[in-house]
């Protein structure tokens, strides 16, 4: 990015979007300089595309042809292709459940991360917050992570951790992760725009 422009986002969500309620705070309390250039879903109607729209971001689903896990090369590449006509700068997946493959990777690479509801590398992939539950683990947290071919596997950018409370059920231990997840995400997307 030359420094003559914003800082662009794209943010990718496949349900509620509470991380990008809480990126959209950030931006219009100017905490957060970035603008929303795209939100992108697999999912019609996700609540993340409204608030996309709110905040003046271009939102379009695209709805894969592969029923879950893997995105098809086809949805990759419009993905991208819409992306990029929207200059964004790095691409956010804040609750989007499903895999991007190496068209997604080789566009932007170093450039995609993702937040993930455990102190990684524990607990990859869907229920992290039960799984901790289920170990008896005192500490959990959430995690900013680069996004590479795996689940849940690229490098690590920064993590909070949470307490498990006495009496917690998978549901008050996610809302709690979730509180960490709206600070840590914005800070972390702070950084990558400071750096550019
Ligand atoms: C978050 O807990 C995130 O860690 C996980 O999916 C959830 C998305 O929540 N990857 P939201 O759609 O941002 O509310």
């Amino acid at each position: 990015m030359s420094g003559h422009r914003a800082f662009r986002l794209g943010v990718l969500g496949s349900g509620r979007g509470s991380n990008l309620e809480a990126i959209c705070r950030a931006i219009d309390e100017r905490i957060l300089p970035v603008e929303l250039g795209a939100v992108l879903s697999d999912q019609p109607g996700a609540r993340l595309l409204d608030l996309g729209r709110r905040h003046g971001a271009r939102t379009e689903c695209i709805v894969p042809t592969t029923p879950r896990g893997r995105l098809d090369a086809e949805t990759e590449g419009k993905f991208v292709e819409i992306l990029r006509s929207e200059n964004v700068d790095l691409v956010v997946l804040a609750g989007f459940m499903r895999i991007v493959g190496p068209i997604f990777l080789a566009a932007y690479p170093r450039r995609i991360i993702n937040i993930h509801p455990s102190l990684l590398p524990k607990y990859r992939g869907a229920n992290a917050a039960a799984q901790a539950l289920a170990a008896g683990d005192q500490m959990t947290g959430c995690t900013v992570h680069y996004v590479d071919a795996g689940v849940d596997t690229g490098e690590i950018i920064a993590q909070r951790e949470v307490p498990v409370e006495p009496g917690d059920t998978p549901d008050t231990l996610q809302a709690r992760i979730q509180k960490a997840e709206h600070e840590l995400l914005p800070s972390v997307i702070a950084t990558f725009a400071a750096h550019e």
